[in-house]
């Protein structure tokens, strides 16, 4: 079980914001879709002073990070289940005392103090008894959502299933992007990174980004080192038109732009195309930048290279969003599935003749990978799988399947990396 390092706030009334903050956030994480970034970016939590602020989040992470061993201790005590906000605040008060070294007497007493007066005796009582024996928070049997862990165990395997739930409780280190690969080796030393393969900075430096060496001058931009590989199998050269189907946030535009392809950015969304624009003119790269629904945009023009990174379940991210795991049903994979395979037929519709295609998604789940290929490839003539060779990109050689195609499992890459499946066409 991982300890995790943050200053405290006292046990008494004084450290209640931080732990009502924290409460929050929990309670927004698990409300839906989105839920946690939205809490994180709370105007009463970013309110907080710099030391609660880091609390409340470490704090929230935490509780999510172990939210099923949390839940099954509980489960074991709590006979009835109590309100949603009290069982979110016996959660934070199990973190406190077995994840963030908060002293027993005031994980407890703040926890109660935040509790309505009907369930003071119960969230007092369910604490103490957990501080008396201790509940095992690092099984990774019962890491994630039982329907999920199911599904896995039948796809992936007992071990390997066992292997990626493995990570959920750990916290990942931050994977950079270069804007010029030249600078990998300066960059590296001044942000104590290492250079994975294909490029990828990994770094595990805290803190705000804002202020790392680098930021200022738009040198990098975060991007987990799975998710970097997509575009490097695209293979942009300077001259060439890419075009990025659902680009926001950005950072595979980024890459194309960086690459010196001459690049169009479509999403559907206008706040987050407003940050694809933020990054653009950080780091100084640009690109035509397009408000449309993919599915159906009107524009006559076919590109060299065209990345659909679709929108899905993102069921492989659990390292840095563990929201995911547990906001995600089972219906959203049917639904999401039948999104993708539109958005495939509108991808391939846009690549010249001669093209490539590179389709991605950051779902661990089949539906939304493997059948979507098969899928594709039995809908659409004049297209071919384009097999990705061992090592490509800097891919793990482990997440090669036979057909070419990569299916990256968070484990595959030493210290953990997101969940991926990437597949490549060429069209005849
Ligand atoms: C997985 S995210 C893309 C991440 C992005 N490629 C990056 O690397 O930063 C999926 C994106 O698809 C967009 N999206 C969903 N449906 C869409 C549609 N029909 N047309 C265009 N964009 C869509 C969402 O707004 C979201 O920004």
């Amino acid at each position: 079980m991982s300890q995790i390092e943050t200053s405290q706030p006292s046990g008494d009334a004084a450290g209640l914001p931080a732990r009502a903050a924290a409460l929050d956030i929990l309670g927004a994480a698990l409300s839906g879709r989105s839920g946690l970034d939205a809490g994180l970016a709370h105007p009463a939590v970013k309110a907080l002073e710099p030391r609660d602020r880091a609390f409340a989040r470490a704090l929230a992470m935490a509780t999510l990070r172990h939210l099923g061993p949390i839940d099954a201790a509980l489960q074991a005590r709590v006979k009835k289940p109590p309100p949603e906000r009290v069982v979110n605040l016996l959660r934070i008060g199990a973190a406190q005392l077995f994840l963030l070294k908060t002293p027993p007497h005031a994980a407890v007493d703040s926890t109660v103090g935040l509790t309505p007066p009907a369930f003071k005796g119960l969230v007092n009582a369910v604490l103490r008894g957990l501080t008396r024996e201790p509940p095992n928070l690092a099984d990774p049997d019962i890491m994630a959502p039982p329907w999920l862990y199911a599904r896995w165990r039948a796809v992936f395997g007992e071990a390997e299933a066992r292997n990626l739930a493995a990570l959920i409780a750990q916290e990942p280190a931050t994977d950079l992007s270069l804007k010029d690969a030249g600078q990998a080796e300066v960059l590296a030393a001044a942000l104590e990174a290492e250079v994975l393969p294909g490029g990828t900075l990994r770094t595990e430096r805290g803190g705000d980004v804002t202020g790392w060496p680098g930021f200022d001058e738009g040198a990098w931009w975060i991007q987990d080192a799975s998710a970097a590989v997509p575009v490097r199998l695209l293979d942009a050269k300077p001259g060439e038109t890419a075009l990025d189907m659902c680009a926001a946030p950005g950072g595979k535009t980024l890459q194309l732009a960086a690459a010196g392809a001459s690049v169009t950015a479509l999403d559907r969304s206008g706040p987050r195309l407003q940050r694809v624009a933020e990054n653009l003119a950080r780091t100084g790269l640009s690109a035509e930048v397009v408000e449309a629904d993919a599915a159906t945009w009107a524009d006559g023009r076919a590109f060299d290279a065209v990345l659909l990174d679709a929108p899905c379940s993102a069921t492989g991210t659990f390292r840095r969003h563990p929201d995911v795991l547990w906001v995600a049903r089972p219906s959203d994979v049917v639904s999401l599935a039948a999104v993708q395979s539109r958005l495939l037929d509108a991808a391939a519709r846009r690549v010249k003749p001669g093209g490539r295609l590179v389709y991605c998604v950051c779902s661990l789940e089949p539906e939304e990978g493997e059948a979507q290929v098969a899928g594709f490839l039995g809908r659409m003539s004049g297209f071919t799988l384009d097999p990705i060779a061992p090592g490509e990109a800097g891919a793990p050689e482990a997440s090669l399947r036979p057909d070419g195609t990569l299916r990256i499992l968070p484990h595959h890459r030493p210290g953990g990396t997101d969940g991926f499946y990437i597949a490549r066409f060429r069209h005849a």
